[in-house]
């Protein structure tokens, strides 16, 4: 699909569709309706009294204008109350306008921009071509072709006349493409998606987009000391993988800082000999997801011109039940020397983290941030669709909640509190690997700390967010690519400053 602005006078667009937007009850504010309208003789105000459209929320109504207009068709779309919309939100209309283009075939569209403030407008058209992109993922390769979902569009014209600039809409083009990666990888079959091939995918990526990458096999780990990662991978017949990609910014001698973002690479967690029942380990393909979005996020930086050094780790395992698999009871020590008695092999990807933070700490990061889908506790508390934060860092969380609320992701600050690493104690170890259940997201995290030191540190729960049971909107229904969105406006906001 191709993304063009218009600049023109909108009525001049010759389309299969022309989409405009309105807030409830503010349908006669829009000049764009009232243009229109004047050009129908009034028939657009009519049909939209007779079918009650009043721009609530998930309201749309499509009129054809045989050929009383350059445009096919006039689609309204309701956004709601003008006090609950955020810029974000124009994700939202942009997915359903393409929703709606698939349905009536539409190839050529042009696309209104919400009546928002015109300094709004940069923000507003990014996020119009994220949702379009967004809304129309699908997974379906596995799928028959002719059941397959079929796309009609083919250009997109953001109507733009009091002027917009092109870079809102390729920054759009280029950010969905990463938060698509990452949806792809979640979504591929855990069979599809091993260690190996998940580190075969962050080779493809470091090709395509000119980065470094380095892929450590068990053998390079152990000689690293990553007893804790390798535990995790050695009960199943698929080798593990330790994946590092960094990107180094051009034609800049010492980069702006150096940032880690550690992504959890559990490629399938059937919870080893501590077993998940079935429906627990159904969706545990996902449990890569904080490596999808880690890489989904670093693929994106190229293309901004990111002046920060940035590397992903992830140490890829599948979490298996065999005869080598790692035992309760069991005491292992990782790169950081500290020891762990295995109390629950379901906790793994504290286990796996833990090593990934090791190696990152040794890069001498300004900061580390870590996103995981780490605990269901995590999503027993915040739901399906908030993301929790914990951290060593004030300041930095308070960024990274500010990173996200500007792309409309959402994330909610959990604390770490020292008293509960009381539970973390072990009668043989260093520590253990679970604690009790109340708190579980908490005490995973204050686990994770004893592994950062004194360095800046964020860690990301995304249990909940990282894949959707139903979808909606621009987050159709499996692998949401959570976590892209916020890492890619914290590290380009952290270049700014
Ligand atoms: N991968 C799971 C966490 C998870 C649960 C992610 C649901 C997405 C949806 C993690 O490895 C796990 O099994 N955690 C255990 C921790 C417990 C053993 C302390 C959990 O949440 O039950
Ligand atoms: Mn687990
Ligand atoms: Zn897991």
């Amino acid at each position: 699909m191709r993304f063009e602005l218009y600049s023109e006078a909108p009525l001049e667009l010759s389309c299969d569709l022309v989409a405009l937007c309105a807030f409830e009850g503010k349908l006669q504010d829009v000049r764009l309706f009232q243009e229109l309208d004047r050009a129908l003789s009034g028939q657009l105000s009519a049909v939209a009294a007779e079918e009650a459209f009043s721009g609530k929320d998930e309201q749309r109504l499509c009129v054809h204008t045989h050929g009383q207009l350059k445009a096919k068709r006039v689609l309204l779309v309701g956004l709601g109350p003008r006090e609950g919309f955020d810029v974000t939100d124009t994700r939202r209309y942009g997915a359903r306008v393409a929703d709606e283009s698939r349905r009536r075939g539409a190839k050529r569209v042009g696309v209104a921009l919400p009546p928002l403030d015109p300094s709004a407008n940069e923000r507003a058209a990014q996020f119009l071509v994220e949702g379009t992109l967004l809304g129309e993922y699908r997974f379906e390769r596995y799928r028959a072709e002719a059941e397959r979902t079929k796309s009609s569009l083919e250009q997109l014209d953001v109507l733009a006349p009091n002027g917009c600039d092109a870079l809102s809409l390729a920054r759009g083009q280029v950010i969905a493409d990463g938060v698509r990666l990452a949806r792809d990888l979640v979504n591929e079959p855990p069979a599809a998606l091993t260690p190996r091939k998940l580190a075969d995918a962050a080779r493809e990526l470091a090709r395509d987009k000119d980065l470094e990458c380095k892929v450590l096999t068990p053998k390079e780990c152990e000689k690293l000391g990553m007893g804790l990662f390798l535990a995790v991978a050695q009960g199943s017949a698929e080798e593990g993988r330790f994946i590092h990609l960094t990107y180094r910014p051009k034609g800049r001698e010492q980069p702006k800082r150096r940032i880690v973002l550690v992504g959890k690479g559990v490629t399938f967690d059937s919870g080893g000999l501590s077993l998940k029942p079935t429906a627990s380990m159904l969706d545990m393909k996902t449990d890569m997801a904080g490596a999808a979005a880690v890489l989904g996020a670093i693929s994106v930086l190229p293309a901004l011109g990111l002046q920060s050094e940035v590397h992903v780790l992830v140490a890829a395992a599948e979490n298996m039940v065999s005869g080598r698999a790692y035992r309760l009871g069991d005491v292992y020590r990782g790169m950081s020397g500290i020891s762990v008695e295995i109390a629950n092999t379901d906790a793994e990807g504290r286990l796996t983290l833990a090593d990934a933070l090791s190696y990152g700490l040794t890069l001498k990061p300004d900061e580390i941030i870590d996103i995981a889908t780490l605990t269901g506790a995590c999503a027993v508390a915040l739901g399906p669709h908030i993301a929790g934060v914990m951290g060593n860092d004030n300041a930095a969380i308070e960024r990274y909640l500010g990173a996200a609320r500007r792309v409309g992701e959402e994330l909610w600050q959990l604390p770490l509190p020292a008293r509960l690493a009381e539970q973390l104690k072990s009668e043989v170890a260093d520590l253990k690997n679970i604690g009790e259940r109340f708190g579980g997201a908490l005490t995973a995290g204050l686990f994770l700390k004893r592994f950062v030191n004194s360095t800046s540190w964020i860690h990301v729960d995304i249990a909940g967010p990282a894949s959707a049971e139903k979808g909606k909107d621009h987050v159709p229904r499996g692998g949401t690519g959570f976590g892209v969105l916020s890492l890619v406006e914290y590290l380009a906001a952290r270049d700014r400053s």
